[in-house]
């Protein structure tokens, strides 16, 4: 998505030969423009795999997976990372291991959100090594529903997530592929 690359170009800032800081647009402040764009992009390219439903995680995901939600005319579900006082249903919960992070948490959806006939897209702002993402799939998953595809806004080529998801069949759409940093600014794998 050229729109969003230029973004990436003009206002990101590459913080190491790892991380991307994006905060201008995607983590911090959202440009709504870029959002809707963002949301028309998913929605075409997933219009015709039967979707029911949008999961992601809070936060970063939300605003993306809002606006394609809008698009395809169905619901998002946010994963929520900490328990909620309001939040005390029957839980599906897994574990995320952030390796950025070196530490292990915990998302959950309440199991009424979900159920067996759900095709269900997975929505997220980074992909890095895929733990977020196979949450989700696992969630979904243990609900008896179908992941029906995964959108990511910026894929980080040089981790190993998208490989890992693709080795399992999930279908995956990413608006940027960063394929390295280390010459301090981005490059794109097109
Ligand atoms: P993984 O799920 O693919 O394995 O990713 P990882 O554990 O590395 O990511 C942990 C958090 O850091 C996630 O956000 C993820 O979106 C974000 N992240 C990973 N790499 C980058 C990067 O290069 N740049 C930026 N800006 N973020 C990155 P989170 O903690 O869930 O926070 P939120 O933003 O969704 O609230
Ligand atoms: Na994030
Ligand atoms: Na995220």
């Amino acid at each position: 998505m050229e729109l969003l690359k230029r973004k990436i170009i003009e206002e990101g800032i590459v913080l190491s030969d790892q991380v991307l800081k994006v905060d201008s647009f995607l983590n911090h402040q959202i440009d709504p423009l870029l959002m809707q764009e963002i949301g028309r992009t998913f929605a075409n390219r997933f219009r015709e795999s039967g979707i029911t439903k949008i999961v992601t995680i809070e936060s970063s995901g939300i605003a993306p997976a809002v606006m394609t939600a809008l698009e395809l005319g169905v619901s998002v579900i946010f994963a929520r990372k900490r328990k909620s006082l309001t939040l005390q249903d029957d839980l599906y919960t897994e574990k995320v291991y952030s390796f950025t992070k070196k530490e292990e948490s915990e998302v959950s959806i309440s199991r009424k959100l979900l159920s067996p006939s759900d095709r269900v897209l997975l929505i997220d702002d980074f992909l890095a090594n895929g733990e977020a993402a196979l949450a989700m799939a696992r969630i979904v998953e243990n609900a008896g529903a179908e992941v029906a595809g995964i959108g990511i806004v910026i894929e980080k080529a040089f981790q190993n997530g998208g490989s890992k998801l693709r080795e399992l069949g999930y279908d995956i759409e990413s608006l940027a592929r960063v394929t390295s940093l280390q010459s301090g600014s981005a490059v794109f794998a097109d």
